[in-house]
């Protein structure tokens, strides 16, 4: 492939599988055109940031406990900024973006949701379906806005809901198909085969497969 790659900026607060996922999948080649250039975590002691530093990232941490929404945000724009980053990876990065975020990268800020959008967004979205009664489950890749878990769906991947379920091992089968569900989501935005019609995402025609996998 010819041209710049596309600089990626993961955003995570905890583990961050999905962000090793992401790693894994550039470093395997099923992911291209892209590269992970900075890792950043509002938790300075997160496990997915001294993953980042294990694998040779860069990887920051800009701690957000006691700082005001704005100016925390303002700082993570600038670091990633200087990174130069072209897109932002929300990878269980538990904070609201403000809008002078989003304005900063328009279009360009994703996220992953442990459920089947709209239902179940906040927090404990496995839990909620399973308490709900739900039959089916899965995995949200969307466009970040300003409401939560609310922007245009890239990617979504099912999984059932079996009567011997708890909260653990459903959200082992759901995080294993957000695994995949993100690297593909980021390959077809990178792709720039799509337009948007209303709030839905569409493929370009040429473009093929289902958006659910
Ligand atoms: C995932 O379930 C993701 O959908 C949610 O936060 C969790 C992060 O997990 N937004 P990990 O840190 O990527 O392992």
């Amino acid at each position: 492939m010819t041209g710049r790659k596309a600089r990626l900026g993961v955003l995570l607060s905890g583990r961050g599988s999905n962000f090793l996922a992401i790693a894994s999948a550039i470093a395997e080649g099923s992911l291209t055109g892209c590269e992970i250039a900075v890792v950043i975590s509002n938790i300075a002691d997160a496990p997915g940031l001294r993953a980042a530093a294990e694998l040779d990232l860069p990887a920051a941490a800009q701690v957000s406990r006691g700082v005001a929404r704005e100016s925390h945000d303002l700082a993570m724009v600038q670091l990633l900024q200087q990174h130069g980053v072209d897109y932002v990876i929300l990878a269980g990065y538990l904070r609201v973006l403000t809008p002078a975020f989003l304005q900063a990268f328009p279009q360009r800020v994703l996220n992953i949701h442990p459920a089947l959008l709209p239902s179940f967004p906040g927090l404990h979205a496995q839990k909620q379906a399973l308490d709900y009664g739900a039959k089916v489950a899965g995995c949200t890749v969307h466009f970040v806005d300003e409401e939560v878990d609310h922007g245009m769906i890239i990617v979504q991947r099912t999984v059932g809901i079996l009567d011997s379920d708890d909260e653990i091992s459903l959200s082992a089968r759901i995080i294993a198909e957000e695994h995949e569900a993100y690297p593909e989501a980021i390959r077809r935005v990178l792709s720039g085969e799509y337009e948007i019609r209303g709030r839905r995402y569409v493929r370009r025609s040429g473009s093929s497969g289902p958006v659910q996998s």
